[in-house]
């Protein structure tokens, strides 16, 4: 057993780490260091359901208080994490307090990107990716009712997306504009994009696609409006930029850890430094052929979790399950598994006009992804797919009479 064990981040992968050792039977101190003020939190209700309604805080508590104290897992908040010395395997607080290890997790995270136009720091311009900036998203809507403006966002991802339909529940006219041609295409098909466009406009959201922000457009020191390339300007009472994140790995690096776009771990979530393990979106894992996958999702920061967990005890647990991942607009639920890139052949299952339906990816007729739109049957079904490493033909995806379930009998 390693002596203490100190887990910097506080956030979903963090508090798996924590939870994991007490699981597999470690007893010793674990301290689980957090720079917000709250405790460890889920999410993704913050762009949907809590976003919308703003209940309790503690109702996103992943862990309550109580249960984190029970286990004896000693969570400090406020606590920014500013070095790490390997050598004298310490790590140093911002407010002067340090830490000593005997095994270190790092499991710090993501910041969002920052929009590099002029006015991107007015009142009103608001990224979300904590629970603080969703309770100011929250505000800035309540203002956009009470004023009748309009949002804009921009970036047509999921946390734009979600906004989106979050504002137009509460009769926010919005504004979606992306600055690829297609909806979500960093994850999604061009299909998938397609229905999800549909969806937006069929509930009132304008989306324009190949948009060139250039300033954000003030007065007394709040956005008034977005201004492209072309001239053209949008009114907005709030603007909300989701254009994507950045795995947060100032610290590894600094500590000469590999980083490459995140911190570099292997299947064991192992860093460079063997001693030092990493969890969840601030990672980079390689994978067998070199090439290094980064993901941003709850079941990612748990898998990955669970594997630094096992490895600080000397054990093995390594990350295999295929990737998913989900997102919630309107009353739709978009679930998706495995990794589309590089597919060669898609085909669909379902009513794609209804928004019903799942699309099959496949390479060289072995199945790569599954995408479902209101289709958790299918969703599943990939998922159980992929994890044993089965494929039905592209043929037998699309024809509704086949049944795929047939394919997992032993
Ligand atoms: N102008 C307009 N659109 C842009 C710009 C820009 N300057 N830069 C990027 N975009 C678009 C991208 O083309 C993409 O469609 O913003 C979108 C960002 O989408 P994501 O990468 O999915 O990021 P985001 O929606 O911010 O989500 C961030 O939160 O919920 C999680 O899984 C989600 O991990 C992801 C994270």
């Amino acid at each position: 057993m390693p002596g203490p064990i100190v887990i910097v981040g506080a956030g979903q992968a963090g508090v798996q780490i924590a939870e994991s050792l007490r699981h597999e039977k470690y007893g010793g101190p674990i301290t689980l260091l957090g720079a917000e003020a709250h405790g460890p939190y889920n999410r993704p209700p913050l762009s949907k359901k809590w976003l919308l309604e703003r209940g309790s805080t503690a109702s996103l508590a992943i862990r309550g208080l109580e249960v984190l104290a029970r286990r004896k897992i000693d969570l400090h908040t406020h606590s920014t994490v500013t070095a790490i010395d390997r050598g004298a395997r310490v790590v140093h607080c911002a407010d002067g307090n340090k830490y000593e290890y005997g095994g270190l997790a790092l499991a710090t995270g993501a910041r969002l990107r920052v929009l590099p136009v002029p006015g991107a720091g007015l009142r009103g311009v608001l990224g979300l990716r904590t629970l603080d900036d969703s309770q100011q998203i929250g505000a800035a809507l309540d203002d956009c009712v009470a004023t009748s403006k309009p949002l804009v966002v921009i970036g047509g991802g999921f946390i734009g997306l979600e906004v989106a339909a979050t504002a137009r529940k509460r009769g926010i006219a919005v504004t979606v504009l992306e600055g690829l041609d297609r909806l979500m295409s960093r994850v999604v098909a061009p299909i998938v994009s397609e229905a999800a466009a549909r969806l937006h406009r069929s509930h009132g959201v304008e989306l324009v696609f190949g948009a060139r922000v250039t300033e954000l457009v003030g007065s007394g020191g709040a956005v008034r409006a977005v201004r492209m390339a072309d001239g053209r300007e949008y009114p907005a009472g709030c603007v909300v930029v989701g254009i994507g994140v950045e795995p947060e790995d100032t610290l590894a690096r600094a500590a000469g850890l590999e980083c490459d776009r995140g911190i570099v771990v292997d299947e064991h979530s192992r860093s460079s430094d063997p001693e030092i393990v990493a969890a969840g979106d601030c990672c980079a894992r390689r994978l067998p052929g070199g090439t290094l996958l980064r993901l941003e999702s709850v079941q990612n920061a748990v898998e990955q979790g669970m594997s630094a967990a096992a490895t600080l005890l000397g054990h093995t647990r390594p990350v295999k399950a295929a990737p998913w991942f989900w997102s919630d607009q309107y009353d739709a639920r978009l679930q998706m598994v495995g990794l589309s890139q590089g597919y060669d052949e898609v085909v669909t299952r379902g009513d794609v006009a209804q928004f019903a339906f799942s699309a099959f990816y496949f390479r060289a007729g072995r199945l790569l992804a599954v995408d479902s739109l209101n289709h958790a049957h299918y969703h599943m079904l990939g998922r159980r797919l992929l994890d044993r490493g089965l494929s039905p033909t592209p043929a037998q995806a699309a024809d509704e009479n086949f049944n795929l379930q047939s394919l997992l009998a032993p």
